[in-house]
This record gives C-alpha cells, sequence and structure tokens, in this order.
C-alpha cells in the first residue's frame, strides 16, 4: 500500500506542518513529496503560526499531551468491589481531526500522534475533506502492537532464513550481517507505521547461535535497524535465548535465581539501552520446543520472567515471554497427555506472580495457529498478569501464502468474543479485545473482582521478507494490513478493512477491482477452512514444513496433534467427563458448552468431542457427509474466486496480476489434492458412501 497516487488527495492541497520532533520531520517529508507530486503548496511552520489559508493543517499541540492515562478498569460483578484504577504509560499517540467547511486540522500531543493523523487523512484521501463539519479524537486501542520477525541472520538447515517465511528471505539480514543498506526496512517501517503498528521484534523467537549474539557483539547493527524505525515512531525488541549467560557470557549456568546470571542480565541491559535509549525490550520463547528455559534449574516461567524483568525494569523496558509452552515429545500411546491443556496447566498458576513489565503472550488457540481452534482458556485465567494475544500473519497453517486466505473475519471473530456470555458475543462482558487492551469491561476474578491492568496488547507473526510484492502473494498484504488496524481498533470490520486496504493499494483502479477482491477475500478463510481439516480437528498437514494434506502425518508423532481418526470415528474427547478434561479450563458458561456434545459448536465439534461419522450436526448433516460436502464445496468456491478475480486481472499492473494467477493455480491444485485425499481417507475409514455419488477415489 501506499504507492503515491494514494497521497493525491493531500498532494493536491495547501497544506501545513507545524511542530517539531523527529517524526515531525517524517511527516515534514511525507507532505512535502506528495504536494510536489501533485501541484499543491506546502509548508512548514512553528506551532501557532497563523496558516489561515492552509487546506490541511498537521500540528504538534503539546497541551493535549495526557501525561499519564488513567483508566478506570471496572468489574462485571458489581459485588465485588468497586474497581481498579490502574496506571497505564506510553507515548500518547492519540490525534485529533478537525473539519471545517472542507477545511481539516490534526491535531497531537505528540509527534507520534502526528503521524497517525497523517495516515489517517492518507486512509480517507479526498473524502478526508468533503464531509460535514466534524471534531474527532483517535486514539489506539492499546500502546503495545507489536509484530514478530521469524527472522534469522543465517540461512537456518531446514528453516531457511526466515522461519515459517513465505516470501523470500530477510528484509533484516543477508548473508550472515544486518543488511547494509537498510532502505527496504525504511520502506517496510513506512508501511507498518501507516497501520499503526509501533514495536518490532526483529529475529526468531527460536534463537539460534549467530542470532543470540544480536544482544551482544553485534549490537551495533541492530543500532542501525532502530535507527530506521525510529523515523517511523516504532521501537525494535529483540527475541533472546534464555540460555545468554551460559552461551554469550562464559557462565556455567543461566539458573534465573543466581545472582551471577541476574548481574549478566543486568548488564546486558545497560549496554542495550545505552545503544538504544528507546529499545523496547525482550521476547523469550523459554522451555518450549527444545528452546532452553528456567525448568532445567527447577524455576518456574516466573522466575525466569521476573529476572529479565529487573533487569530491563530501570528503562521501562518489557519482556515478552511466551505462553506456547508444552511437551513436544509426548508419546501418542498416552491419551492423558493433551497438548491443548498446556499452557494453562503451566501458567494458570503463575496468575499474579509476573512482575509488572512482563507480558505473558499467548496464542490465541491452544494448539498452534490452525484456521480454526477454541480461544486459549489462558486469555481468561490470568486476571492479574498482562496478557497479549499472539496471532500469526504468516500463513502457516492457512495456506503459506500460496493460497488468497484473508484472515481479518478470523482475527475479528476471535477479538470480539466473550468467554463469559452463553453465546460468546452480546452481553456485558469483556471481550478478548478488552482482555488484551485493558478497555472496556476487562475483569472477571472471582477473587478480586478486578482485572489488574496495564494490559498486554498484540503481537502477530509477521509475513514480510524480500519478496518483490513483500508478502508473496500480493492478496497476503491485506492480512499485515489488517492485523495493524485491528490493533489500534478491534472493532474495525474486516471487510471495510479491505475496502481500505484496496483503496490505498490500487488508488485509481476502477471499482471492479476492489468488488473482485471482496468477492475473492471475503469468505476465504472459510473457504479454506472447507477443503482442509474439518470441524475443528486440525493439522492434517504434511510433517515438517505444513504445506498440503496428510491426514495422518502426525498422528503417531511425538507432537501432541492428534485426530483419532477410526474406522468407527473420529476426534478428540476434551471433556471434563470422559477426555482429558481441557474443556474444564474455560470459565462458565464455555466450560458447559464445550464440554456438552449437544451445545458444541459444529465448527468445533472434533476439537472438543470423538464421535461416530454418523453422528448429526446442528447442521443436520453427518459428520462424514460434512466432511464430504464441505471439500467439494471449498474446492468449488476456488474455482468461482478465480473466477471472480479474472474480470478485472488486466487491470492491475501484470507483474501483480501474474503473481496472483500463479497463485491462484497451486491454491485451486492444492485445495483438490486436499479435497481428495481427506475424502478418499474418510471414505476407506468409514466405508460409508458420499449421499450424491461424487468421485471419492
Ligand atoms: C510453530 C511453528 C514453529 C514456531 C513455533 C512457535 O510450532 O511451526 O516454527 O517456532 O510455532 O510459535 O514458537
Amino acid at each position: 500500500w501506499l504507492p503515491d497516487d494514494a497521497f493525491a488527495a493531500i498532494g493536491s492541497r495547501r497544506v501545513v506542518v507545524a511542530g517539531d520532533g523527529a517524526l515531525t520531520a517524517t511527516i515534514a517529508e511525507e507532505v512535502a513529496a506528495a504536494t510536489a507530486r501533485f501541484g499543491g503548496a506546502f509548508s512548514r511552520l512553528d506551532v501557532g503560526d497563523g496558516v489561515s489559508d492552509a487546506e490541511l493543517v498537521l500540528t504538534l499541540a503539546p497541551s493535549l499531551v495526557e501525561p499519564v492515562e488513567t483508566i478506570e478498569v471496572s468489574t462485571r460483578d458489581a459485588s465485588a468491589g468497586s474497581g481498579a484504577a490502574a496506571e497505564v504509560s506510553g507515548i500518547d499517540e492519540s490525534f485529533r481531526f478537525m473539519r471545517e467547511a472542507g477545511a481539516v486540522v490534526v491535531q497531537a500531543g505528540t509527534d507520534a500522534g502526528l503521524l497517525h493523523g497523517l495516515f489517517h487523512v492518507v486512509r480517507l484521501g479526498e473524502t478526508a475533506f468533503d464531509g460535514p463539519d466534524t471534531d474527532e479524537t483517535h486514539a489506539p486501542a492499546t500502546d503495545l502492537r507489536m509484530l514478530d520477525h521469524w527472522d534469522n541472520v543465517d540461512v537456518h538447515p531446514t528453516m531457511g532464513q526466515v522461519e515459517r517465511g513465505y516470501s523470500g528471505g530477510s528484509i533484516f539480514y543477508d548473508n550472515g550481517f544486518v543488511r547494509a543498506d537498510l532502505s527496504r526496512v525504511e520502506r517496510y517501517a513506512r508501511l507498518l507505521a501507516a497501520v499503526g503498528i509501533n514495536r518490532v521484534a526483529i529475529n526468531n523467537v527460536n534463537v539460534h547461535e549467530h542470532e543470540a549474539r544480536l544482544l551482544t557483539d553485534d549490537l551495533g547493527d541492530v543500532v542501525r535497524v532502530a535507527a530506521v524505525f525510529r523515523r517511523w515512531g516504532i521501537r525494535v525488541h529483540l527475541s533472546v535465548s534464555f540460555a545468554s549467560p551460559v552461551t554469550l557470557g562464559g557462565l556455567d549456568t543461566s539458573d534465573p535465581l543466581d545472582q551471577d546470571v541476574a548481574h549478566w542480565w543486568v548488564r546486558a541491559a545497560a549496554r542495550v539501552w545505552d545503544a538504544i535509549p528507546d529499545f523496547g525490550g525482550f521476547v523469550v520463547k523459554a522451555d518450549s520446543e527444545g528452546q532452553p528455559g528456567p525448568f532445567a534449574y527447577g524455576r518456574t516461567h516466573a522466575d525466569g520472567a521476573n529476572m529479565l524483568a529487573a533487569a530491563v525494569e530501570p528503562y521501562e523496558g518489557l519482556v515478552h515471554w511466551r505462553a506456547f509452552v508444552y511437551d513436544h515429545r509426548q508419546d501418542w500411546r498416552d491419551r492423558s497427555t493433551d497438548r491443548a491443556r498446556a499452557a494453562y496447566d503451566h501458567f494458570h498458576p503463575l496468575d499474579g506472580a509476573f512482575s509488572e513489565n512482563v507480558v505473558v503472550q499467548v496464542k490465541y488457540g491452544p494448539l498452534d495457529f490452525q484456521v480454526r481452534e477454541p480461544l486459549s482458556p489462558v486469555l481468561a485465567a490470568m486476571p492479574h498478569t498482562r496478557v497479549a494475544l499472539e496471532l500469526q500473519v504468516t500463513q502457516e497453517y492457512t495456506g503459506q501464502q500460496q493460497h488468497a486466505v484473508y484472515l481479518g473475519q478470523q482475527w475479528s471473530q476471535l477479538l470480539g468474543f466473550r468467554f463469559w456470555e452463553p453465546d460468546g458475543v452480546g452481553g456485558g462482558s469483556p471481550t478478548v479485545a478488552d482482555l488484551a487492551t485493558g478497555r472496556g469491561k476487562a475483569a472477571n476474578d472471582p477473587g478480586t473482582g478486578r482485572w489488574r491492568k496495564p494490559a498486554g496488547g498484540f503481537a502477530a507473526v509477521s509475513n514480510v521478507g524480500d519478496d518483490e510484492f513483500w508478502t508473496g502473494h500480493p492478496f497476503a498484504q491485506a492480512n499485515l494490513y489488517a492485523y495493524g488496524r485491528l490493533c489500534w481498533d478491534p472493532t474495525l470490520d474486516p471487510g471495510a478493512l479491505l475496502d481500505e486496504w484496496v483503496g490505498l493499494t490500487f488508488p485509481g483502479a476502477p471499482d471492479a477491482v476492489g468488488e473482485a477482491v471482496r468477492a475473492v477475500l471475503d469468505r476465504s478463510w472459510e473457504t479454506y477452512e472447507q477443503y482442509t481439516a474439518p470441524l475443528g480437528v486440525g493439522f492434517m498437514v504434511r510433517p515438517g514444513h505444513h504445506y498440503g494434506p496428510d491426514v495422518d502425518g502426525y498422528e503417531y508423532t511425538p507432537w501432541g496433534t492428534y485426530h483419532f481418526a477410526d474406522r468407527d470415528g473420529i476426534g478428540v474427547d476434551r471433556t471434563v467427563r470422559t477426555g482429558t478434561g481441557y474443556a474444564g479450563q474455560y470459565p462458565s458458561p464455555w466450560s458447559a458448552t464445550y464440554e456438552s456434545l449437544s451445545t458444541c459448536p459444529d465448527e468445533l465439534l472434533l476439537f472438543f468431542h470423538h464421535v461416530p461419522y454418523t453422528h448429526v450436526l446442528h447442521s443436520g448433516k453427518s459428520v462424514i457427509q460434512h466432511i464430504y460436502d464441505t471439500h467439494f464445496e471449498g474446492v468449488s468456491r476456488v474455482e468461482e474466486m478465480i473466477g471472480e478475480w479474472s474480470k478485472v486481472s488486466t487491470l492491475v499492473d501484470p507483474r501483480v496480476s501474474e503473481r496472483i494467477s500463479e497463485r491462484f493455480a497451486e491454491q485451486l491444485r492444492s485445495a483438490t489434492e486436499w479435497r481428495d485425499q481427506v475424502n478418499t481417507y474418510f471414505l476407506r475409514k468409514s466405508g460409508i458412501p458420499d449421499e450424491r455419488g461424487r468421485t471419492i477415489y
């Protein structure tokens, strides 16, 4: 997004930028370039100077700065207390948008806020100037809006350079070094700033040997990267290895309760903040999939996280500590171990034990970024902890940027989910977005009636690489776009975000292009779900790279992602009564809703229950017929998507169009393969023919 033409409305007007600060300089550059291109006029003034004939004024207004925001956190249960007031500190990024007689004034207390205001005007285009008079204040839902890069400095022997990256190599690293030329990073930072992202972790959570040194020997390179992001109001974070005191420091332990270890981290943090004063903090994947952690020393995750938190606390640094902790060396014969339970079992007992500057970063589902999972119960179970919702923009399990899959609808649904409401939507208790942002009614702690804040915000795995179109599939850009915008305002409509993205990406294109994008992407998440793993069962992907179907690919492996299909039935019994007990990790009413076969939603049936193929869904279909029907329909829908796009494919840049058709060909091939493998597998297992007699091999 943001080609030159996206600035036409601003560029053709008389624009004033007033104020100082690094980001105001960035704004001034943007505006000057646009006015030079489109024939407008640009002036840079001091705050308060007369600006009578300007059509757009972007001005700092320091009086608008709120020193420290205080949020009343209300309680759901009125009898439990009057609500806790919590301090939320951070840069004020809000801005005011005023329009009077077609002239627009954007005011912000900080230059960061003003930058967001600029991009707000860019997004609105001409409509910024032609609506009725207005005076609006816009503020982000949370201070913590982060993207995590799973980039390695070196090319990893099996994972490549970007782990789960489908867009080429890293934009940060080349040939074992941070790139000398960071101009691409600069363009990236601009794109992120335009959607409201304000923090970026620049290396993989699996921290390999070389990458660990970004914290120490290679810090100078991180300084360069941070300088680029700083111009766009974005702070840099690093993923660090918990074993660093041993691997980098030469100590013989990384025990978080060891004084030398704690001192090592204190010194490491001091060096980092000395070099990068606005450094954001550390991201840690500990005791997970082979990464080192506190368990090796008999310590808890709170011990580990708090030790790091103390080291970064003098700089207001954060520790993003990931809750993705489970046994990846499980015995598939052991039915009592359930990977889905693991994060809650590890973290719920630690609620209240984490320091104020620890953010526990929780994947949205209990397994691993599947196309359909229930919300992780950890999100509802840690009222005294800063909890961040972690999403995956990179499409590891959703088509790897070969398939056109827009995730906006999925995220919007997750963000709007209410753990304490029977239907998950209505009612007055907090949404998942409220829990992550601390806004709204973020409270349901039976003990105190309070949800302790500040909140943990959002984090997501980036889908960007050095690919010509940034994201492999040009349509995958829409996911990055939507993620940023939903972090800013989780209530935004995902379809409207697609329209915004189209407007900023193909400015001036005929309406038919936008209509085709909507026709392709609006239902694409659902379509992908249809032709892949049914009814919430998940996985069924090829082991290792996770692309394409392999129904039994993970069935007898140690990874804990099973479907238990046999000739009689399929699904995982996660009930309290007869299964692994996972359903009991939810608060009421969802624990009961998931527990019961009669109330469990169809789309999650096989996540919670093992049922015969003849089990009849709420939809009225049997499980086996649902599998057949959705797989046939999913492929037909891909054919329709291709048809819709073909009507407009010549209306966009031929290179974009060529890439899209190449990806569509692969999506159709792959969807057909999914359909045939899944249908054939279940026909052979169940022996039950398709009611409609279609071809199943
Ligand atoms: C998934 C993914 C890994 C990644 C892990 C994580 O399991 O396949 O590549 O490291 O998630 O989130 O840490």
